[in-house]
């Protein structure tokens, strides 16, 4: 199935925990403020995870304007109308990891709690699975321990952990874990029956 197939399933509305309702759907170049408000509202420690320096707005800009879902697929979650949470599919077009797409997740700490990480990520694989992906792959550091957690309840298994591997954005070092998920396409599925 082809990306934009799966691009025109949005915007869905998803209901969650505590009568909490969601939208979802792919970033825009219009989201530029209220990406950069995002990533703002995040706590100082956990933005040292991430790989981006997202408390910039030239990157933010970046990020919007030079939109290719092909290679990043953000899908945001949205309350009122402001981005809560985001979860991306990494690609890359080409090169020995190329039916392997990578997603990362993020949530404001108000918003968790009621399922949004776990409806943004099950999205996600999805897309990976309709456009023929054979693998998802997630990357984190050894302390994001709710994000390994979540990721294992989902069905992602540790693929490797390299200690003391990588730095955070202060130039802290800290454990590399590597999940993943192996993917069955709907012709496999069918197989089985
Ligand atoms: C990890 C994160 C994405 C979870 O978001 P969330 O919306 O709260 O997650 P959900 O509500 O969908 O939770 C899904 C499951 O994960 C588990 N979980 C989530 N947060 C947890 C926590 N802090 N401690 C333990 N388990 C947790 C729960 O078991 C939950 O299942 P349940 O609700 O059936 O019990 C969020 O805490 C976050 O953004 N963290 C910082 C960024 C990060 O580490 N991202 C991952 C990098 S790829």
């Amino acid at each position: 199935m082809s990306l934009e197939l799966e691009l025109n399933k949005f915007p869905k509305r998803v209901n969650l925990k505590g009568g909490f309702s969601c939208e979802l759907r792919p970033l825009r170049r219009t989201d530029e403020e209220s990406l950069h408000a995002f990533f703002r509202m995040l706590p100082e420690k956990e933005r040292m995870f991430i790989k981006h320096r997202v408390n910039e707005q030239p990157v933010i800009r970046d990020w919007c304007q030079n939109i290719d879902y092909a290679r990043n697929l953000p899908i945001v979650g949205l309350a009122d109308g402001k981005i809560v949470a985001d979860a991306t599919l990494h690609q890359q077009q080409g090169g020995w990891k190329r039916h392997v797409g990578r997603v990362s997740v993020l949530v404001l700490p108000e918003y968790r709690g009621r399922g949004l990480a776990r409806a943004l990520i099950h999205e996600i694989v999805e897309v990976a699975r309709n456009i023929g992906l054979e693998h998802v792959e997630a990357e984190f550091m050894g302390d994001q321990e709710a994000a390994i957690k979540m990721f294992a309840l989902m069905g992602f298994s540790n693929l490797l952990t390299l200690e003391d591997y990588v730095k955070d954005m202060q130039a802290i070092k800290h454990d590399y874990v590597l999940m993943g998920l192996q993917l069955k396409t709907d012709e496999e599925y069918a197989g089985m029956g």
